[in-house]
């Protein structure tokens, strides 16, 4: 059906518009291979949400790999593309963080990708999909003893460094093996992306990564970043493969990626006069945006690589230095956009609500804004808890005629802040017992899951080929008691 204006609520944001037809998916915010099928109903390959529901139950995390492969591939087709003639292509390292599971790793082992872990159980789920351990990357701002040896164990193909005292460390544990680390160090170059804007500036306050300010230590004059590669050359089990930095997540505009890469390529050519080494790698991070709404406008990867590679090649030939090779750690962009959440509608109910902004001559009038609950929530994305992040959401189960309702939808938590979708239009006639697809899911939804109110974490089924199989099964209930040593220990 068409919408009319009328239904729009004035609680609504500004940036959310009445949909033209509250049955159509909304792209791009969903995974390739998802529509609407004859019936009405959310479909992913040909399965419709229906039959997951049935075969899986819901809260669901519902991915497809095909759409997962092609957008890691595009990110590596694009880059290799772009920096071709710069450095022979682009090492892209897949952000485990943001979903990792054996069957996602071996997916981006077999297209190409390497990945990047950060911590020992991210290395375990490596190790148990076979990823060769040149092809694995460890960060983390703490890691134990521990992480660093079995990281020498897998024979990882660069450990990144994120402050001098690791680098002691490290240099400490290969020494006393034997062996010589690969290691990158994560500088902070001062820029900051926030989605659509970055800022620069010299001081960074915050846990991550090598100040390049000048006065960041207390010898005069030398940045952390610069004590960090005077020591890294100095330890005879520490080979320095380069340099790395990390802006920030979710950005649109490659402007911050581009002023980064120049600050790092600037630091690298001078370190590489003053200590005469090579620094052969440089890594620029991940961070890329995906559309969580339909307001958000993603750029494609080859968009984002040829911004920056046009930086890469003028810096280096400014500069009259060889391209150190280049890479990245995408995680969102690969993962965020193959996945949507299937919730099943519960309780309903609309509470009146102020006018918004204060507006005196409105003193008393009220708006409905309509709860709609669902079986899930802040403990399968706890995004919007934490970062204020907004989501979409469809009726899956069926299509309706009914009029644009402004709702919201949240979860079955004993928190008022448990909300999933913070405002968007559904159709007036959504019942208990229907099904909510919210898409965007990917990234850091499961990888945040906890089991809050002693919710059970829900499942993973991946669709190829329109076939669906779960790559990670949901928690049951003995799950959740597993751990507990029970009444006769206490
Ligand atoms: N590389 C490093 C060193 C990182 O710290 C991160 C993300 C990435 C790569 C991948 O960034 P991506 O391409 O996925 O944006 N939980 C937050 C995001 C935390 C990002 C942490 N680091 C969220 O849900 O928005």
């Amino acid at each position: 059906m068409t919408t009319d204006s009328s239904h729009a609520s004035p609680l609504a944001p500004e940036w959310l518009a009445l949909p033209e037809d509250l049955n159509a998916l909304q792209s791009p915010m969903w995974a390739a291979g998802v529509e609407k099928n004859d019936a009405g109903e959310v479909a992913i390959d040909g399965i419709s949400v229906k039959e997951l529901k049935e075969q899986f139950g819901t809260p669901l995390f519902v991915m497809s790999e095909s759409d997962f492969r092609s957008r890691a591939r595009a990110f590596k087709d694009a880059f290799d593309a772009a920096f071709g003639d710069i450095c022979g292509g682009v090492d892209v390292y897949y952000a485990g963080k943001s979903f990792l599971c054996t069957a996602v790793a071996s997916w981006v082992a077999e297209e190409g990708l390497r990945l990047d872990t950060c911590s020992g159980g991210e290395l375990a789920v490596a190790a148990r999909a076979g990823i060769e351990g040149r092809n694995l990357g460890l960060h983390g701002n703490n890691k134990s003893d521990a992480e660093i040896n079995r990281a020498l164990d897998m024979h990882v193909g660069r450990i990144v460094v994120d402050s001098l005292d690791e680098l002691e460390r490290v240099a400490k544990i290969a020494s006393s093996r034997g062996e010589t680390a690969k290691v990158m160090l994560r500088l902070t170059p001062g820029v900051h992306a926030h989605t659509h804007e970055f800022i620069a500036t010299a001081h960074e306050d915050q846990k991550f990564g090598l100040s390049m300010a000048e006065d960041s230590t207390e010898e005069a004059g030398l940045s952390a970043a610069e004590e960090a590669v005077a020591a890294a050359t100095s330890y005879s089990s520490i080979e320095l493969l380069g340099l790395h930095c990390h802006i920030g997540s979710q950005i649109f505009e490659p402007d911050g990626f581009a002023v980064a890469g120049e600050k790092l390529l600037r630091f690298l050519s001078a370190m590489q006069s003053k200590y005469s080494i090579v620094l052969p790698e440089l890594d620029l991070g991940g961070g890329y945006g995906i559309a969580y709404t339909p307001v958000d406008t993603p750029r494609p990867p080859a968009e984002i690589a040829q911004a920056m590679a046009a930086v890469v090649r003028s810096t280096c030939a400014e500069l009259g230095i060889a391209a150190p090779r280049i890479s990245i750690e995408p995680g969102r962009a690969i993962v965020g956009s193959t996945t949507f959440t299937l919730y099943e509608v519960g309780t309903l109910k609309t509470v009146r609500v102020d006018a918004p902004g204060g507006d005196a001559e409105q003193e008393n009038v009220t708006y409905p804004r309509r709860y709609v609950s669902v079986d899930g929530g802040m403990s399968d994305n706890a995004r919007p808890v934490l970062y204020d992040a907004d989501y979409s959401a469809i009726l899956a189960s069926r299509s309706s005629t009914a009029a644009p309702q402004l709702s919201r939808v949240v979860g079955k938590h004993c928190e008022s802040g448990d909300i999933v979708v913070r405002d968007v239009y559904l159709p007036a006639d959504v019942a208990a017992g229907d099904l909510l697809a919210v898409p965007g899911t990917g990234a850091y939804c499961w990888a945040l899951s906890s089991n809050y109110n002693y919710l059970a974490r829900p499942g993973v089924v991946a669709v190829r080929d329109g076939a669906a199989r779960l790559i990670v099964r949901g928690e049951t209930e003995e799950d959740l008691l597993n751990r507990d040593m029970g009444v006769a220990n206490v």
